[in-house]
């Protein structure tokens, strides 16, 4: 059984830090790691240093050695009681540990013969003894002994020689932004002046031969400083700036201070490996992780119960970011789908948790959309009550007044109380509460006036069985019955359970256009007629509200078929007008014409209360998507050749808005001509963006084997690129033949487990196989749970997060849920189940 973390039980540590000096010898199995911090008391207690996996050679203060007996092997613990030390003193350590046997990613670590490190959340505690707690900051001197070509740590060189380098950190930080990288590497240079003048040497680091591929990451490098400064006034702190990319590791990429280290998928790319969706997203988040250096490094968090002060605040800037390079509407919808499609999921079920949890087992478990993506619409909620300019007035008294310093939620919301003079209480509970409100609107219409009744309800979430009303911006707009706006954008602030705001003096009954912009977190229940969406869909000035309505007409007409009704006459009536406009604005015309998908539609009907039925969702889905290609057959094909190429590939938002929409109308042609376009485009497509699209089609199709073994003889060599490969196929794969597809790759001598991206490409193709995975013999279950237990002991973190495949399993139907609940207990029973694992695996079998 493993501890509880409690919120309420975080104390200060008694002590601070003056200087942190760390020297490493690096080897692939005996890394010796001597460690010379600098203390000074604070206040009375014991010094409680972490450490695990840790072969301790010595310990010292002030020079005298210190007893091993003082280590807790099994609580991974130090401890030096009070009465032995003195005010002031050094403590030193020496201890080794095995890089090349560290299969979890966690500390250092060795990828394809670099070395390097992974801290966040606690993974220093794996290097050497430490306060391994995000309040107890420093500055770092780190020296590196390695024969290894590339030596690089945070902050700025020093001195840097053949077999030694020195790298001195002087901003104070905690241990988790500490990085170190040792490698053969070649660097893509460039530089940057910042707003007063410094300059700043910039390097994207990669293998050698990887050079090509990295000049994306340094252009978006150089956009994030630049806005960075423009949009909040953020200048860079530091000499130097590296990104280094590397194959092996957990998530997207790494904030450390001056060194950020990258998945290499989000580093490399070029039009002939890459998607439009990779180019996006390693804009993103080489923006995130450079938007962190302020909203993180130079203020970080008190404790990772805290996590959502940097996540949601750094995710809400890296989506400001994307909305200035790109399209802010396209963007904005985007944005709400990852939502709804992660984050809503995730509140509906057992982990659902608030962004700011009060306790958990195991911190990489809260890496989640609802810390990330929910903390982040709750920021733009709050930047929405107040306006933009109180927003930025609040963030610029943040930066003020918490720079150096390790923060709380409290102090956030204080900060905005303090720049707005207004009172949080309320609001706040957007942080503390799990769960996504269900906002519903009825109508009255009189004489002129229109009233609307709203009311807001939230499920009892675990361990919140009351949920008291909260704070919800609810932006609308009226449009008439021609289609003119009667009434632009109006914010109503709904405060309480239920809420009624009139509107009068119009002429004739308006549609309301509600929850403009997504303004808020909720799903939404009002009785909306067919024709009324349709006119939405047509008029509305609002994009996201526009696209909305046309989303749930069409999720309306699916939901009926997969009841045995009939359904979506009215959206495929819709979609022509979206056809007949849709060069104006193809990206948008794109998303209006992209069906919800198998599990939303899931979600949606499980949310009324009803089983889905993973099967007859599917057949509803395929019988729209094929009416619609029959009714539009002309206007398809038409727009499918004008959005064709026109010169070189550009990843920017107009080309990848054409190939959206030429890609979007290929789905529907491909059911009439059995994915004959698809076999031409991937034939002659000269870019990864249509040549994956058409790849999926011809699986879909069931036609697929030329394409796949040409597609394998051109990037065999390409990890990343192979990696698609083997998502595509259990991905588009007919649903009855999913698993029997995983289970025959995941036999190949290439499907290499181990690497974190190849495992999750495969196991995740298949979980997003909505009916494949869900297949009602649970063999999709089945096939995840052997995998994560053959996971679990090499790499626990990527084990648990690929639990959460299992965290919708009570809607669906008795069998399904006896299948899927044997297979996690079959995990549960594991002897030497890692915390993480077990932490989740109880939570959703709770
Ligand atoms: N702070 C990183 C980011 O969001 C995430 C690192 C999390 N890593 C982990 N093992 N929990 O940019
Ligand atoms: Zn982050």
């Amino acid at each position: 059984m493993t501890a509880t973390q409690y919120l309420s039980d975080w104390r200060p540590f008694p002590f601070e830090i003056l200087e942190t000096r760390l020297e490493f010898r690096l080897d692939p199995n005996a890394t010796r790691v001597r460690s010379q911090i600098d203390f000074r008391r604070l206040e009375q207690g014991d010094l409680v240093l972490d450490g695990v996996g840790l072969k301790t050679l010595s310990l010292a203060i002030n020079g005298q050695a210190l007893d091993l007996s003082l280590i807790r092997e099994a609580e991974g613990k130090l401890i030096v009681p009070a009465v032995s030390l003195p005010d002031s003193f050094t403590f030193e350590a020496e201890v080794q540990i095995d890089p090349e046997a560290n299969t979890a990613l966690e500390g250092l670590y060795l990828s394809g013969g670099i070395f390097c490190t992974q801290c966040e959340a606690e993974g220093f505690r794996h290097i050497t003894w430490y306060p391994d707690r995000p309040d107890v900051m420093a500055p770092f001197t780190v020296t590196v002994h390695s024969d290894m070509p590339v030596l690089l740590s945070n902050g700025n060189p020093v001195s840097v020689e053949s077999g030694k380098a020195v790298w001195q950190d002087p901003w104070k930080k905690p241990a988790y932004l500490f990085a170190l990288v040792a490698g053969d590497l070649r660097a893509i240079p460039d530089s940057f002046t910042t707003m007063s003048g410094k300059h700043v040497d910039l390097n994207v680091w990669v293998r050698p031969g990887d050079e090509p591929r990295a000049g994306y990451a340094m252009e978006s490098l150089i956009r994030s400083m630049k806005w960075d400064e423009e949009a909040y006034g953020r200048e860079y702190d530091l000499d130097v700036f590296n990104i280094v990319a590397v194959d092996d590791f957990n998530m997207g990429a790494m904030e450390n201070k001056g060194l950020n280290i990258f998945n290499s998928k989000l580093v490399l790319a070029t039009a002939e490996t890459a998607t439009d969706g990779d180019y996006e997203r390693i804009e993103g988040v080489i923006g995130h992780e450079y938007f962190h250096n302020w909203t993180g490094n130079r203020i970080t968090c008190r404790d990772w119960f805290q996590l959502c002060l940097k996540e949601g605040l750094t995710v809400f800037r890296d989506q400001q970011f994307t909305s200035d390079m790109r399209s802010a509407a396209v963007k904005r919808i985007h944005d709400v789908q990852t939502l709804r499609a992660r984050q809503f999921r995730e509140d509906a079920g057992p982990l659902s948790h608030p962004p700011r949890p009060d306790h958990y087992q195991e911190i990489n478990n809260f890496y989640t959309a609802t810390v990330y993506e929910k903390g982040a619409e709750v920021i733009g909620m709050l930047k929405r009550l107040i306006g933009d300019d109180q927003y930025r007035k609040a963030l610029d008294l943040y930066f003020d007044r918490h720079d150096g310093q390790a923060c709380t939620i409290e102090d956030w919301i204080k900060v905005f109380e303090d720049a707005t003079c207004r009172d949080l209480t309320q609001f706040k509970r957007w942080y503390t509460d799990a769960g996504t409100p269900r906002l519903s609107m009825t109508e009255k219409w009189a004489d002129g006036a229109l009233t609307l009744d709203f009311a807001q309800h939230t499920a009892a979430t675990p361990g919140q069985p009351d949920k008291p009303a909260r704070v919800i911006p609810v932006a609308l707009g009226l449009i008439g019955p021609n289609g003119d706006e009667v009434l632009p954008t109006t914010v109503l602030e709904m405060t309480e359970g239920q809420q009624s705001f009139r509107f009068d003096g119009l002429g004739a009954r308006p549609v309301v256009s509600l929850l403009r912009g997504f303004s808020a977190p909720v799903t939404v229940a009002r009785e909306v007629t067919a024709d009324e969406q349709a006119l939405l869909l047509a008029h509305d000035t609002d994009p996201y509200a526009r696209w909305q309505a046309g989303h749930d007409l069409a999720l309306d007409g699916l939901i009926a078929r997969s009841n045995g009704d009939e359904g979506g006459a009215e959206f495929i009536r819709a979609i022509g007008g979206v056809l007949d406009d849709a060069e104006a604005d193809p990206a948008f015309a794109a998303l209006c014409l992209a069906l919800p998908g198998d599990e939303e539609i899931a979600t949606t009907i499980a949310a009324s209360g009803t089983v889905p039925d993973p099967d007859a969702i599917h057949a509803a889905r395929r019988a729209l998507t094929l009416d619609i290609a029959k009714a539009h057959s002309d206007a398809l094909s038409r727009l499918y050749d004008a959005m064709a190429p026109r010169g070189p590939y550009q990843p920017n938002a107009d080309g990848s808005g054409r190939r959206s929409l030429r890609l979007a109308c290929l789905a529907y042609l491909s059911r009439l001509d059995n994915a004959g376009r698809a076999a031409a485009l991937f034939a002659e497509a000269e870019n990864m963006t249509e040549r994956q699209g058409a790849l999926e089609q011809l699986i879909a199709a069931g036609r697929d084997q030329q394409a796949l073994a040409a597609f394998e003889a051109e990037f065999r060599d390409n990890r990343l690129v192979m990696d698609k490969w083997f998502m595509v196929q259990p991905l588009r794969a007919a649903s009855d033949q999913a698993v029997a597809r995983a289970t025959e790759l995941a036999k190949r001598a290439d499907f290499d487990w181990k690497n974190p991206n190849r495992f999750r490409a495969l196991i995740a193709g298949l979980t997003s196989n909505h009916a494949g995975f869900h297949a009602a013999d649970g063999s999709g279950y089945d096939f995840l749970a052997d995998w994560l237990m053959r996971l679990d002991p090499v790499n626990p973190q990527t084990t648990a997060r690929t639990c959460s495949a299992f965290e919708t399993i009570t809607r669906y139907d008795a069998g399904r849920q006896a299948k899927a609940k044997a297979a996690l207990q079959r995990i549960a029973a594991m002897p030497g189940l890692s915390r993480n694992t077990s932490e989740m695996v109880t939570r959703i079998l709770a």
